[in-house]
């Protein structure tokens, strides 16, 4: 079995780590991959951007299935390149992965589809934009950037004085190098947040258990929003009544409607869910795996990955059944001191062989130079590990976390607490 893995985050390195786990004599590849992941797969020298050249190399080493870990060549139509082609790819095509890359095309889709999201305005012009945050909006409000920014693109507003440096960073510094930026001002809801993730072939799906990510940088949920420093599962808050509202009004809705615009999904859909007094509401899309939320989904899979991820890519999800491992998992993510803004890199990774056998590390932005790990981005590392109860897992983690260091270590103090 040849398996090819592109990305170079902790989701990946849970990935290949899972599918290692599960397959007799697997040859792994990886592109660009990372220090961790450089321990169980071969890295192979492609630059991401490259598809044609990634293509190639999987049709000259026979891969059988390759599986698109992040955004970015997602929505760049890397699956529709590789399904042309004739290989097999487990991921959404480009069309489908609008839903993650345009947050106002997946706004303009929920609201034609009647799924439950905040109140929302798009614009595409400095002015019209300032002028509503002067004289319309009604504060709090969330204001996105329309394309993607690794989770970084979003901000909740209070006043007009915060609201106007966000647009003028969109649309007169135009920081994300867009053609046409846009952005989203919506509706601030509130509840509690959860990460809802579902497989799905584009006609039946099935879901995983549902994860808390901690999306703030700073304890206590203060501070500017990253890509994700920490996160649990299972969601005691989210019942089963919750689940079944979550599957009615959303999922089914959101496979249904792209069916109807002839969009067929295959993949991962993530519905970043938010638990409020009128019941949940979608906050956001994604078209892929969560990180962190796969550090703390897999480790928790009884069923092997690739009989799912097969299945996905056959289109025949419904022949398959997960089960879940009952106990908790945390992720407390160490990152670099500065993260999400600038941050060093480049710093030695000491401790890494004193981690107990019960915890895992899925490494983030690491290299491996000469036997030893740097790091090279702002998320370092993911310490997980598994326990009866959520206090137990975060207490095994939070004891690990001193036995590793690198100079700048920052890591939230709250996960699972929270
Ligand atoms: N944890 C948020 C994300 O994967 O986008």
């Amino acid at each position: 079995m040849k398996i090819l893995i592109l990305g170079s985050g902790g989701r990946e390195h849970a990935i290949i780590w899972k599918l290692s786990s599960e397959i007799k004599n697997p040859t792994i590849f990886a592109i660009p991959g990372n220090g961790g992941i450089s321990d169980l797969a071969n890295i192979v020298n492609i630059p991401l951007r490259q598809k044609k050249e990634i293509v190639d190399f999987a049709q000259k080493e026979k891969i059988n299935l390759t599986v698109v870990g992040p955004e970015t060549p997602l929505s760049e139509g890397i699956v529709d390149l590789f399904l042309e082609n004739g290989c097999p790819i487990f991921g959404p095509v480009k069309k489908a992965a609008l839903l993650e890359s345009s947050k106002s095309w997946a706004k303009e889709f929920m609201s034609a589809s009647g799924i439950p999201t905040g109140g929302f305005e798009i614009f595409d012009d400095f002015s019209v934009a300032k002028d509503f945050i002067e004289t319309k909006a009604k504060f709090p409000v969330v204001l996105k950037f329309d394309g993607l920014a690794a989770g970084k693109g979003v901000s909740i507003i209070y006043s007009i004085e915060e609201g106007i440096p966000f647009l003028e960073n969109i649309f007169l510094k135009n920081i994300y190098k867009t053609e046409n930026p846009k952005i989203i001002l919506e509706e601030f809801l509130s509840g509690r947040e959860l990460s809802y993730l579902i497989f799905t072939d584009g006609e039946s799906f099935i879901p995983m258990e549902p994860a808390k990510d901690y999306k703030k940088i700073f304890d206590g949920d203060k501070g500017p929003n990253t890509g994700g420093m920490g996160c649990f599962s299972p969601v005691d808050f989210c019942t089963k009544e919750i689940k079944k509202i979550i599957e009615n009004q959303i999922v089914i809705p959101t496979i249904k409607n792209l069916q109807k615009r002839n969009i067929t999904y295959t993949g991962v859909l993530y519905c970043g869910i938010i638990l409020t007094s009128d019941g949940p509401k979608v906050l956001e899309y994604n078209a892929r795996f969560g990180d962190p939320e796969t550090e703390v989904l897999l480790p928790r899979m009884k069923t092997p990955l690739l009989d799912v991820m097969e299945a996905v890519v056959k289109r025949e999800l419904r022949k398959i059944k997960i089960a879940w491992h009952q106990e908790y998992c945390v992720d407390v993510v160490l990152a670099s001191r500065g993260y999400p803004e600038k941050h060093q890199t480049g710093k030695q990774i000491f401790g890494l062989d004193n981690v107990p056998r019960d915890v895992f590390v899925f490494h983030s932005g690491t290299k491996k130079q000469n036997n030893e790990y740097y790091t090279s981005g702002g998320r370092v590392l993911n310490i997980v590990s598994i326990g009866q109860t959520i206090t137990e897992a975060g207490e095994r983690v939070y004891k690990t976390i001193p036995l590793i260091d690198f100079e700048g270590k920052y890591y939230r103090n709250d996960i699972a607490l929270l």
